[in-house]
């Protein structure tokens, strides 16, 4: 699969977010990451928000729950229209349910988990997401540097999911950047988080670009 780069807009101007989401035409996903002062340290935006960009733009968004009780707040963002939807397996209750119930919405789903959480646990619920995402720093802010020490797990990651012939993406997010998306893309993932590194460019979407071909050339060495 070609690379997919997902800027997210957490590093973008949330004053004015229809501006910001006209700088990166070439970007494969919105990245939406929604935290609400629990699961995480910080709080960004919620459903409203996600409404007004679904009717404003054709990019599909591929929004990260970092919130407490997914089980009662997720399939709101499927039927708002979100394309894909990740909440942390570290907060859900009944995670096949919530699956099931985000794919019945037209979503696809998505599991998340944090650096110190294991992979091996979740390996049998992988035939029922669309994607696995590692986070490669502590989720909660943009701009933290990239932790080296989960690219086993996401080899691991990798590994079951080809052993197994399931067509799961895996995803990254966190630190990733021009320097460190290599690494990610030879450990295995396809699928590419990154806010600080998108936004923070002179020209957000040329950097998107200079991502997914360095990610290309790392995943076919
Ligand atoms: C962090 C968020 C990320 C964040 C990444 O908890 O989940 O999506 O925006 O930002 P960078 O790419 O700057 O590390
Ligand atoms: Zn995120």
């Amino acid at each position: 699969m070609t690379p997919q780069i997902c800027p997210s807009l957490l590093s973008a101007d949330f004053a004015r977010l229809a501006d910001e989401v006209a700088r990166v035409p070439s970007a494969d996903w919105l990245h939406v990451d929604v935290m609400d002062y629990h699961f995480v340290p910080n709080l960004t935006l919620g459903l409203p928000v996600v409404e007004s960009l679904v009717a404003a733009t054709d990019i599909p968004l591929d929004c990260h729950l970092m919130i407490d009780d997914p089980d009662r707040w997720a399939p709101s963002y499927a039927e708002a229209g979100a394309g894909s939807v990740t909440f942390h397996a570290e907060a859900a209750k009944a995670p096949l349910r919530l699956a099931r119930t985000l794919r019945d919405a037209g979503a696809r789903a998505g599991l998340a988990l944090n650096p110190g959480t294991s992979v091996e646990p979740y390996a049998d619920l992988f035939i029922d997401f669309d994607m696995l995402l590692i986070m490669t720093v502590e989720p909660g802010f943009g701009g933290q540097p990239f932790l080296t020490e989960v690219l086993p797990k996401l080899r691991r990651a990798r590994e079951i999911a080809d052993a197994r012939g399931l067509d799961i993406w895996l995803q990254v997010d966190g630190g990733v950047s021009a320097t460190t998306i290599e690494q990610c893309a030879d450990a295995g993932a396809d699928v590419f988080v990154a806010g600080s590194a998108v936004f923070g460019a002179e020209d957000p979407d040329r950097m998107i670009q200079r991502l997914r071909t360095t990610a290309a050339q790392a995943s076919s060495t």
